[in-house]
């Protein structure tokens, strides 16, 4: 098939401007990406070099262009993110990670300074894999338990765990925090162990916000990620309850939490004989992990 010989930003400069037009503000980028989607590569294009493209390839990527005009999130169309340190698949029924979620990583990194010790992780509501699969980068010793309420993001966090070489240390759990004895079902399937880490990123927006959310959030994240019932607490209320069963006596629980949730969540783990010690911002200057230990 003939193919055309020509410079990105040529190519893209009209499709640009369209973006440009209904207010995306990461027009060049977005073109990039959806350019690299309709060549099959991985490749990053850059402006300004010069690449072999057929008129099949030409009208795909127009296509997806359109798909972006109408409200889709690039990261939907090419069903891809790049989160921590790894490029994530994603599917319709896991959350598009967010940078302001790499903070709890980060927190992880500075309580568990040895990288090679061995660390029994739990990834509660695991959407991704997200966050489990880059502390199991990080903790080469380490292995991580991945539950969640959805059997589709389960498959993707195989498959992401596959691609990174992770699958060794990742267990899979299918689980529903809302079934009253969920966390002696988890107990049995560890064979009776608990867990040094709890990581979790539970839904925490109020159901009735979700209509006000961005078109890019409220139409392509699954709402089962985002709804934290009528005051957003509600996976918070469940869990806490339950983590003496799950996790160790001398183990640290490190919650992503909504802005403004802090003294809620921080009361509740406390009237569960949890302690707080430390609240971590993300780079907005929002407190969004909260750490705790048992008193
Ligand atoms: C906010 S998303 C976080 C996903 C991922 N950890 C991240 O940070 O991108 C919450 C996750 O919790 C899962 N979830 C929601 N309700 C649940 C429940 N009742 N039991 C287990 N998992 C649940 C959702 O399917 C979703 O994957």
């Amino acid at each position: 098939m003939h193919k055309n010989n020509i410079e990105v930003y040529t190519l893209i400069k009209s499709e640009v401007q369209k973006l440009r037009r209904v207010g995306i503000e990461t027009a060049n980028l977005d073109c990039r990406l959806l350019l690299s989607k309709s060549l099959n590569t991985n490749k990053t294009l850059y402006n300004h070099e010069f690449i072999n493209i057929t008129e099949n390839e030409i009208n795909n990527f127009k296509n997806l262009i359109e798909k972006r005009l109408s409200g889709k999130p690039v990261s939907r169309i090419i069903n891809k993110r790049n989160f921590w340190k790894n490029e994530f698949k994603l599917n319709e029924e896991t959350l598009d990670p967010r940078s302001d979620s790499e903070t709890l990583i980060d927190t992880v990194l500075t309580h568990f300074t040895d990288k090679l010790q061995s660390l029994k992780i739990l990834d509660l509501g695991s959407g991704s894999g997200c966050l489990g699969l880059s502390l199991l980068d990080e903790y080469q010793n380490s292995t991580v338990s991945f539950l969640d309420t959805s059997q589709k993001s389960l498959e993707i966090v195989k498959i992401n765990s596959f691609n990174f070489g992770l699958s060794d240390r990742s267990k899979l759990i299918h689980l529903d925090w809302r079934n009253e004895n969920w966390d002696i079902k988890l107990f049995e399937i560890e064979n009776e162990t608990k867990f040094d880490i709890l990581i979790s990123n539970p839904p925490y927006i109020p159901t009735f916000d979700i209509q006000n959310l961005q078109k890019e959030v409220k139409e392509y994240d699954p709402f089962v990620a985002l709804n934290g019932g009528k005051d957003g607490l509600e996976a918070y209320k469940l869990i806490i309850p339950k983590l003496r069963n799950i996790i160790k006596k001398n183990g640290k629980i490190f919650f992503e939490i909504g802005k403004g949730q802090e003294n809620f969540v921080s009361s509740e783990a406390m009237e569960h004989g949890l302690f707080p010690i430390e609240y971590k911002k993300d780079l907005s200057g929002v407190i969004r992990v909260i750490v705790f230990i048992f008193k």
